[in-house]
């Protein structure tokens, strides 16, 4: 548990959610109230307005030692955020960390001095719908690029290792398995190279239970791992905004290496990019819906919204991880160009290019409901049930909430707060859909995302 000190004032406390063991240090100057938060705290009320500030400040964990110090403290105009470390500024009231920032920007410092030719950087998840694109990325800017893939790639493992090489060209591809250590660890050593950065795409292509916890969860760890006693001092996480609501498991799986990233220590910085939406998730029905078919939505079409950003914007923001000071030990929620679309607004987009009188078939969500909680019930008899009934759940869950941030204070999701990045747009992608269809655009082995 971080260890907190507070400084003395007379102003009024600031509002805090605290574990108790916490809290009875604190207790002599500021108000505290109660609840625990995965295993770090959460400022609740304090003056601290930004989502990504408030979840750096839960990914705190053991030995970060908060400060606290009142408001005369904080010069007028002063920045709130800093880069390279783990301070935060607030309105009024700052809290600050004081664990290793200097060690960490020494660390930085150093590795802003090599060149990109200079710098090993081993992707993971190199063959994946990201993935894919962050290695071109990478080589088209000079990167050393060591791409980690398995023999058979792809969705269904339909890709052989022939044209695994010849889709990440400029790559040194090394045939390796994720889920195993050893495995990473002798194919990076094989080629006694060092490595500077790691950049892991990873993700199951399932989303079902077990397989979250081994991909997300421990292939993702293996891979810092390897990265580590390869020399790395970077890592660059492509996790997902829709951690900021855990209620599925690869989200939960997400979020504990996240954590476990954040808090790693010995000089290894990282960087945290959740996105919103990808373009392939929004363009399962414009094929349909130009063959005449109505667009099909949950409830009435605005249950949710998202920003949604393209591969190669993704991968452009990916890229600039490793380079950008302000991107470092940081979490990252980014979307793409625009306002926010719910799945309504997509649709009168889709109809008005196509030039056809909007069409909508409304779904009520207790269908999905109903459908869920039979697949839930015949789990507990039938475990292989288990994944089709989680299945159902990320389904609802893409329904019915946002990828946007979220505001912890008001519950609800925020589009203005959600950055934007790149130059894609959704209308270009559903035009192009029209035109070429979904090529490149396949959903995962279970086609949920
Ligand atoms: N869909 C969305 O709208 C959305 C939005 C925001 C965030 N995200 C997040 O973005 C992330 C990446 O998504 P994506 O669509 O690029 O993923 P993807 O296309 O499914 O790629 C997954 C990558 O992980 C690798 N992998 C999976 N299982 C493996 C295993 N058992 N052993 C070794 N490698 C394995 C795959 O390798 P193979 O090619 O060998 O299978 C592939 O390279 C996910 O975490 C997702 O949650 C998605």
């Amino acid at each position: 548990m971080a260890k907190m000190m507070a400084g003395s004032c007379s102003c009024p406390a600031p509002l805090l959610s605290l574990s108790p063991s916490v809290s009875s240090r604190l207790s002599p100057v500021c108000d505290v109230r109660t609840a625990v938060f995965s295993g770090a705290f959460q400022a609740r009320k304090l003056c601290f307005r930004s989502a990504s500030l408030r979840e750096s400040f839960s990914l705190l964990g053991e030995g970060a030692s908060l400060l606290l110090l009142p408001p005369a403290v904080v010069p007028a105009g002063k920045p709130r955020r800093r880069a390279g470390g783990r301070s935060f500024g607030s309105c009024c009231w700052r809290a600050e960390a004081t664990s290793d920032v200097t060690e960490l920007n020494q660390a930085w410092q150093k590795k802003k001095k090599k060149t990109a030719r200079d710098t090993n950087v081993m992707i993971v998840g190199a063959t994946g719908y990201i993935g894919k694109y962050v290695v071109k990325e990478m080589v088209k800017r000079g990167y050393n690029v060591i791409a980690v893939a398995r023999e058979k790639s792809g969705i269904g493992g339909k890709a052989s290792a022939e044209q695994t090489v010849v889709e990440l060209a400029g790559a040194t591809v090394c045939f390796a398995d994720a889920t195993d250590v050893d495995s990473l660890k002798s194919a990076i050593g094989s080629r006694g190279r060092t490595i500077d950065v790691v950049i892991s795409c990873l993700a199951s292509r399932t989303g079902g239970k077990k397989d979250s916890w081994k991909i997300d969860y421990e292939a993702t760890k293996n891979s810092l791992e390897a990265g580590v006693a390869a020399g790395a001092s970077h890592f660059v996480l492509l996790s997902a905004i829709c951690v900021q609501k855990p209620l599925l498991e690869f989200q939960k799986a997400k979020l504990r290496f996240e954590s476990e990233l954040a808090n790693y220590g010995n000089g290894l910085t990282y960087s945290i990019v959740r996105p919103t939406a990808f373009f392939k998730s929004l363009g399962g029905q414009v094929q349909s819906v130009k063959g005449g078919g109505p667009y099909v939505m949950f409830g009435d079409g605005a249950l949710c919204a998202c920003k949604p950003i393209s591969e190669a914007d993704l991968a452009s923001f990916i890229a600039d991880c490793v380079t950008d000071e302000d991107k470092i030990n940081k979490v990252l929620p980014i979307g793409g160009p625009g306002k926010a679309l719910t799945p309504m607004e997509q649709g009168e987009m889709l109809f008005r290019m196509l030039g056809k009188e909007p069409r909508f078939l409304k779904v009520p969500i207790g269908i999905m409901d109903f459908v869920i909680g039979v697949l839930d019930n015949l789990a507990k008899v039938f475990p292989n049930l288990e994944d089709p009934a989680e299945f159902g759940k990320i389904g609802k869950y893409y329904a019915t909430e946002s990828m946007l941030v979220l505001d912890p204070e008001t519950g609800c999701y925020d589009a203005d707060a959600t950055p934007s990045y790149g130059n894609d747009t959704l209308e270009a992608f559903f035009d192009r859909v029209v035109r070429e269809g979904m090529v490149g655009q396949e959903l995962g082995d279970q086609a949920v995302f």
